[in-house]
This record gives structure tokens, sequence and C-alpha cells, in this order.
């Protein structure tokens, strides 16, 4: 299993940081790939909470080693931040940490930008972070990266450089006062101080592990839907978090990934704008949001919450290449009396065949939906599968005939030990 890519198959918040820390026991590397401080990945260990937004969701395995990829987009700040976090609860980081010396850096004026852009139209109900204005950058090649940092010159030039650019558009499309360079770089250069320690070709790295039969955990932030190709555009993020991204976001070639995991919540969240088809609103939809606790681990907004949907998995699994399945958070599942799956769509009164990625059919589609009964008793303490009442065994066999995928995990909790392996 030398590349085993984890990815979110819905809107995001599926539960990646949970299921890869469960799974990083049995790996050497975990590596993140794409997007940034954006993502907030949950794990829970014992009665502590980590929530974690670059690292990825492997530091808490000893053995591990953590990549952040030339993919992502780092905000050093938030980064600093994150280890101190970490080693507050007594984690080792150093040794433990390898960021690529490609990866893009996250500036102040991308965060400033994304705000103001949000503020003044956008309406993507982005998480503030920065993400795609940094993306913005390194498309029309001006961004800076890891390895300026370890410039002086090169480092003041391209600040300067956009700089420039930036303060005219804060000064006049946005009416703001202009940033300070020389406040900008003091600020990089100290950065550049704490974090040079950790930076690599990754790639290099990773290759070589690969070469030496170490094997990797490739964690997707996002989710597919947010895919900036593939997603519900433009209510996306700006990366690809579906399993093509890992092998341009770490530098591995597609040969090396065997095994492609849909982490897929037992309903469906989505935080921020965009289309949702089966979306619960009023009281039902805050009935879930209050037994999932469904709000964003990154900026604390409420998620909107709806019934699973097999049209968006199948789509999902399509574009990711998803042959197993880890279902999450069944548990929340266990208050309702019947629970509806969506098994289709219907459009001006046809059936249609596969998951639409325009906002406009997307808006007026009607889901179809079959309903079930539910199970009324907590999953919270089920260890084994057989030990699963009948009612959400049929739940899971109904998902897995919907969407063609197997189910192999099965999650009852937040809690590392809430996980149940389907053939164990
Ligand atoms: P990620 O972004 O995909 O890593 O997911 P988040 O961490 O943003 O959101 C998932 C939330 O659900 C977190 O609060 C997790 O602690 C929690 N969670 C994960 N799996 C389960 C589960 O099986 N049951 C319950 N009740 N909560 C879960
Ligand atoms: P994890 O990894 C859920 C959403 C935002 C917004 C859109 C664009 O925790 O699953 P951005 O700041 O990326 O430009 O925002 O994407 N979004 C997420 N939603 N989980 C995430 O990450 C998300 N990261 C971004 O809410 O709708
Ligand atoms: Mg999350």
């Amino acid at each position: 299993m030398p590349v085993h890519v984890i990815v979110g198959s819905q809107w995001g918040d599926e539960g990646k940081g949970k299921i890869v820390d469960h799974l990083s026991e049995h790996v050497d590397i975990v590596a993140r790939y794409q997007g940034g401080a954006n993502a907030g990945h949950t794990v829970v260990i014992g009665k502590q909470e980590y929530i974690l937004h670059l690292i990825p969701s492997g530091i808490f395995s000893e053995n591990v080693t953590c990549v952040i990829g030339n993919g992502v987009v780092v905000d050093p700040a938030a980064l600093l931040e994150e280890i101190e976090m970490l080693r507050s609860f007594g984690l080792a980081i150093k040794g433990r940490l390898l960021i690529s010396h490609n990866a893009h850096l996250i500036m102040p004026y991308h965060k400033l930008l994304d705000t103001l852009r949000e503020e003044q139209g956008a309406k993507i109900g982005t998480t503030g972070r920065g993400i795609g204005p940094a993306y913005i950058d390194k498309f029309t090649r001006s961004g800076i990266r890891i390895v300026d940092l370890l410039d002086r010159d090169i480092l003041c030039s391209k600040i300067k450089i956009n700089l420039e650019e930036k303060n005219k558009m804060l000064k006049q499309i946005y009416g703001k006062d202009e940033l300070n360079v020389d406040d900008i770089i003091e600020q990089y250069q100290e950065f550049d101080k704490q974090i040079d320690d950790f930076i690599t070709d990754t790639s290099y790295y990773l290759n070589n592990a690969l070469a030496e039969g170490k094997t990797i955990l490739a964690e997707g932030a996002q989710g597919a839907l947010l895919d900036i190709d593939h997603g519900t555009y433009p209510y996306v993020t700006s990366s690809n978090p579906t399993s093509g991204g890992a092998c341009t976001g770490l530098g591995i070639p597609p040969t090396a990934i065997t095994k492609i995991t849909g982490i897929v919540k037992a309903y469906t969240t989505r935080v921020g704008n965009g289309p949702f088809p089966t979306e619960l609103t009023g009281a039902d939809g805050e009935q879930l949001r209050k037994w999932g606790n469904e709000f964003g681990a990154t900026t604390g907004r409420p998620r909107r919450c709806g019934w699973f949907d097999a049209m968006l998995l199948t789509y999902s699994a399509r574009v990711n290449g998803i042959r197993e399945m880890a279902l999450t958070k069944l548990d929340v599942l266990s208050h309702l009396d019947e629970i509806s799956i969506c098994t289709g769509y219907r459009l001006n009164g046809k059936v249609l065949k596969t998951f639409p990625t325009d906002e406009k059919r997307l808006n007026n589609l009607q889901p179809v939906y079959e309903k079930v009964p539910g199970w009324k008793q907590s999953l919270t303490e089920i260890k084994h599968y057989s030990d699963l009442p009948v009612e959400a065994k049929q739940y899971i066999t109904q998902l897995e005939e919907l969407t063609g995928i197997p189910v192999r995990i099965v999650s009852v909790g937040a809690r590392r030990d809430q996980t149940i392996f389907k053939d164990v």
C-alpha cells in the first residue's frame, strides 16, 4: 500500500481528520496535498479535542513523519500557532514535520483581499483565510514560495513587487489603507527563522521513501464538491481536493497510488454558500445540526444540513476513483424514526442520469427520496459491525447498493476508539 489517498467525498467536514488519525498508526508518512488553513480537521483522543488546519492529522502517531506538500498554501502565522498549540500538549514537532520548499505562502494581503472581496460582492462564503487570492498569485506566477524565505534579497524584492500591485487594489478598488512593505518583510523574515528547520524538497523525500518501501497516507482537505474543477463552481475552494490533486500536490506519480478511500458523512453538510439539493431548511435541519454538532471547525459557522445524496456520492466516486467508503457520524442518525436517502434527481419531469455541476440545474432539480426505518438506539459504544442494529446495517447496505461502493469503516463517534472496521 504505497500511497493511500483519503478524500472528502461531499462538501468537506466529513471526518477526514478522525479517520486519518486512526489509519496513521499503520503508515510511515501522512501528507497534506492541497488547501491551507481553511481546513479544520478534528481529532479526538480520549477527552482531548485537537483541531488542525495545516499540520497533517498523523501528528499524533509518534512514528509518523508529517509532510505539507507543494500543493498547500501555507500561512506561516497559522502554522506557528498550530505548532505552539501541539507543543503545549507535549508533542514533539521537530524532525517530524517537513514542509515543501515549493509551497506558496499566504501573505497578509491575501487574507485581507479574501475578506474584502466577500464583503463587496463575491459571496462564496469563504473561510477568509486568503486561499483564493493566494492561489490566484500562484497561477498568475507572482506568488511567493517557501523557498523565497531562504534568500533575503529575493524575498524583499518579491514582497515589494507584490505589494505595489496589492496596495493599488486595496486603495483604488476597496478604499482601504495601504500595507507597509517593511512590516511585512520583517514579519516574514522572522517566520523564516522559525520554520527554516522544516523546509525541504518534499517530493524528493516522498519518492525516496516510496523507493524504500515506506507507506504514505495522503490527506485531502475540503471535499470533491468543493473542487475547483469538479465541484459546484463557483461555490468551491481554489484547489483540487479530489484524488488527482494528491499527485500534483505532493510531486508523486499516479502509479504510486494504490488505494483511495472516500470519507463519507452518513448525511450531508455544507458550510458556505452554493447549491445543496438535499438541504433540510427549518426545524429538521436544525435538529440534525444539533445532534451532529455541525458547526465549522475553522470559522464556527453553523453548517447547513441535509439527507444523504446518492447522486452526489456516485459522482464523487467517479471523479475520485473511490473504491471504498469510511462512513462517519452514523451515530448522529440514531435519533430518527425514519431516514430519507436521495436516490435520484428529477428536472422538468425527466430523471437525471448524472450529478449536474451547474448552478441553474442544481437549484432547480427535485431530489427523489426513499425512506428507510431508523434504529432508535445509541451506536456510540458498539465495537463490532455485527453488533450494529439491523436497521443501521440495512442503511449501510442501501448506501452501498446505491453507490456501488463498499463501506469498510463505520464511525460511531468523534473519538479514535469509536471506529468499526467492517470486515473485522
Ligand atoms: P474534517 O474536516 O473532514 O476533518 O471534519 P471536521 O473535523 O471539520 O468535522 C467533523 C466533526 O465531526 C468533528 O467535530 C469530529 O470530531 C466529529 N466526528 C467525526 N466522526 C464522528 C462520528 O462518527 N460521530 C460523531 N458524532 N462525530 C464525529
Ligand atoms: P475541511 O478540510 C468545509 C468552503 C468554505 C466556502 C468555500 C470556499 O475541514 O473539510 P475558501 O476559504 O476555501 O476559499 O472557501 O469552501 N470550505 C470548506 N468547507 N470544510 C472545509 O475544509 C472547507 N474549506 C473551505 O466554507 O464555502
Ligand atoms: Mg473540517
